[in-house]
């Protein structure tokens, strides 16, 4: 279905970041956000560009209480000659069908995430950054704000995207890689079975601050999330997949829980790797079988892979204060290898080998 936007252009353009090389995560943001309503009985309409600014919310809007909310993340990329590409969009689309399906948030029509998302980029082609390692990031996100304390899903509801200009997540060097620390977090825990674990809902993530506070204390940049049940097997990191190679095998937790939240890196790592014949596994896999490795010398790597993080390389985990040093500290090769090939790929350096994987927008920038 093609969709028509109309747009309300600033009269009042946004700073631009002074150095894209150091412009950190999130911390610019663009001059044009869409919005788009949802009314019981109507459906999703009005969508439209207007100036990035802040919004009117109902203080008893049941997002604010009951935090009955979604988002995504998602990356466009400029290619040399100008082509704004994104990253395998359909994913995001299906994993947002699945997050508000779960949330009891009324579905989007087919395509329009790509479509609301391509409206806005083609008004703010220019924000998207030029810089080795860089991107610019979309944030889409549902929010229910009818007015109301009960405890049930709201009838009136707004779907807006964002977008900030941006590096990576985790700290980089010049080479687009710099391995962090990561705190083993083992009693506080991110998601149970049956609870929120594969969605993408903002209380995933901030029930998991108490974590990342504590992480901070130990000069740690994250935490690693254990099991619900037993505390024993390894989850995710706080905002991205965790993959662990141990004696030539590449292991990462499986989504069979439903405590795993299906990363479209994670998806394509395991792809990349299958294809390079680099045995991966989906698999349980216990803290006391990542030191053990450590110990005996058969840890090679643990890297995070994530839209923000893309692949970030993990130069030690700190286990109730003891550290483990993971590849002397040093970037691992396969980590440099996964991520020369996938922001290769996403940026149109390295052909698209995975076959539709890179999605042309049809917008160009000079
Ligand atoms: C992303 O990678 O897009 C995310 O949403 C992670 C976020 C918590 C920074």
């Amino acid at each position: 279905m093609k969709y028509e936007f109309p747009v309300t252009r600033t009269t009042n353009p946004k700073e631009r970041p002074a150095d894209e090389s150091t412009m950190g995560f999130a911390r610019y943001f663009t001059d044009h956000m869409f919005v788009m309503d949802y009314d019981e009985g109507q459906g999703w309409h009005d969508g439209r560009i207007v100036p990035h600014a802040p919004i009117m919310i109902e203080p008893a809007s049941c997002v604010l209480h009951y935090a009955q909310m979604m988002f995504e993340g998602m990356k466009a990329y400029r290619r040399a000659d100008g082509e704004i590409l994104l990253f395998r969009p359909d994913m995001n689309e299906a994993r947002m069908k699945r997050t508000n399906e779960r949330m009891c948030i009324p579905e989007l029509p087919d395509g329009l995430l790509v479509e609301a998302v391509k409206a806005l980029i083609s008004v703010d082609a220019d924000w998207v950054p030029k810089a080795p390692n860089t991107a610019l990031y979309i944030r889409p996100f549902i929010f229910g704000d009818e007015v109301s304390f009960s405890v049930l899903p709201a009838k009136h509801y707004r779907f807006m995207i964002i977008l900030s200009p941006t590096g990576s997540y985790y700290a980089a060097n010049d080479t687009g890689l710099h391995t962090t620390r990561i705190y083993v977090q083992d009693e506080y825990i991110r998601a149970a079975k049956g609870g929120t674990g594969f969605a993408k809902c903002g209380g995933n993530y901030g029930g998991g601050m108490r974590a990342s506070k504590e992480a901070i204390k130990w000069n740690c940049k994250d935490v690693l999330w254990l099991d619900a049940a037993e505390h024993k097997y390894v989850e995710e990191i706080g905002t991205s997949n965790a993959f662990f190679k141990i004696n030539g095998e590449v292991i990462t937790a499986p989504l069979t829980s439903g405590t795993i939240l299906p990363g479209i890196t994670r998806n394509s790592v395991i792809q990349m790797l299958t294809k390079w014949g680099v045995p991966v596994s989906e698999r349980k896999l216990s803290i006391d079988e990542v030191m053990e490795a450590s110990k005996d010398g058969s840890l090679e790597e643990i890297f995070a892979s994530g839209t923000a993080a893309v692949i970030s390389p993990i130069g030690c985990l700190c286990v109730k204060g003891t550290d483990y040093v993971v590849a002397n500290g040093e970037v691992g090769p396969l980590a440099q290898k996964l991520y020369d090939n996938l922001y290769g790929m996403q940026t149109g350096k390295v052909e698209d080998f995975m076959g539709g994987w890179v999605f042309e927008t049809g917008i160009k920038v000079d």
